[in-house]
């Protein structure tokens, strides 16, 4: 199963990027389309496994999720009432520059109509944009609070995100799964509520939280704990991005948000919470994990790797990216990670273990199992 696994905003990159993986990832594109297609029809046939359309519109004129259709309605009303003021000053303004343009003759020597201190005229200018100005006001205000203290249902789901250079940390905590970069949340409906909040941390410097479609911009700090929510109408993988400049790699923080139908959503959860099951055949990879000290920043359940520096690997293999949405998570890209991470993320804070290609293609057929 192919995925699209990027959201386009790794162009500025390719020129670092080897011959083999740019040519690679024309192919995973292309594929990808196709894939997506087959995938859809799939579905309709099978409506628990997973909805893999790609919802890469980075448009908050496309909504797809309650907080950000309140958004959606705001900047409505603002740019609609900007629309106006703006055509009811152009037409006067036109009107005046025509009606009153300069004449010649006679006309050049009246004196216009002296209006200066007109009651009406004054009022005429300052009562309705006060008014407009307090309109707006009172429905940011109101549209403030429903985002920002919204009335969420008790049973609303919870993730803690926190932004690392250069990934995301993933955690549930009521079902004690840790996981990176591909966050799942459930399928809302307007008549059955589903919010899931987000609780947003930063481990180094400031990263920022942005899936347009679900909900605006919302800022991780470093000793500071800010939250929002999404309630998605659509199942699919949503694309988002970091959004503030947080170092070498800030343009490939990607985000991905899977929204599942909640069954599905259960079914990921329980997948997650399971120690992934020990496959002797792969015995001489975990030894080598451990043994190049891998461990010391990565966690993996039910080993004695328990780092927490970089991304839990405990179900690596059931993610569809790897280095935070830089690459397709397959067997070539993971091959080329582990031989030198700054191959594909250049600037990333893993640095190049020099394993042999032995050891390579051990730990790769190792960490391939963690589904
Ligand atoms: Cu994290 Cu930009």
């Amino acid at each position: 199963m192919e995925m699209n696994w990027n959201c386009g905003s790794r162009h500025g990159h390719e020129r670092q990027t080897p011959v083999r993986f740019r040519r690679f990832s024309l192919i995973q594109r292309n594929r990808s389309i196709l894939g997506v297609a087959a995938l859809t029809l799939l579905n309709l046939a099978h409506a628990s496994a997973q909805d893999s359309t790609i919802r890469a519109v980075q448009n908050i004129f496309d909504p797809l999720s309650a907080p950000a259709e309140i958004l959606y309605r705001i900047s409505l009303l603002v740019l609609a009432t900007c629309a106006i003021i703006f055509l009811v000053v152009a037409g006067l303004l036109t009107y005046a520059i025509i009606r009153y343009r300069r004449k010649g003759g006679a006309d050049d020597l009246e004196e216009p109509p002296q209006v200066y201190g007109s009651a009406a005229i004054e009022l005429a200018w300052t009562v309705p944009p006060i008014l407009i100005v307090v309109v707006l006001v009172l429905v940011t205000a109101r549209t403030i609070g429903e985002i920002q203290k919204p009335k969420l249902p008790n049973d609303a789901e919870q993730v803690r995100i926190i932004g690392h250079r250069f990934w995301w940390e993933v955690r549930y905590p009521k079902y004690d799964v840790v996981t990176a970069d591909e966050i799942h949340v459930p399928l809302s409906d307007r008549s059955k509520r589903i919010a899931t909040e987000f609780v947003l941390e930063s481990a180094d410097v400031i990263h920022g939280f942005w899936v347009p479609q679900l909900n605006g911009k919302t800022m991780l700090v470093p000793n500071h704990t800010n939250t929002m929510w999404v309630e998605p109408y659509k199942t699919g993988i949503y694309l988002g991005n970091c959004t503030v400049l947080c170092g070498a790699q800030h343009a490939n923080m990607l985000i991905r948000v899977v929204v599942d139908t909640p069954e599905r959503y259960q079914q990921w959860l329980n997948e997650q919470k399971a120690t992934p099951a020990d496959d002797q055949s792969v015995e001489e990879g975990k030894r080598q994990f451990i043994a190049n000290s891998c461990g010391a920043c990565h966690d993996i359940g039910g080993t004695n790797a328990k780092g927490v520096f970089g991304p839990d690997l405990t179900h690596f293999a059931s993610r569809q990216t790897l280095g935070s949405g830089v690459a397709a998570n397959n067997e070539e890209n993971l091959r080329s990670w582990l031989q030198d991470p700054q191959v594909l993320k250049p600037g990333c804070l893993m640095p190049n273990m020099k394993l042999g290609d032995k050891q390579v293609q051990s730990i790769l057929a190792y960490l391939r199992t963690l589904k």
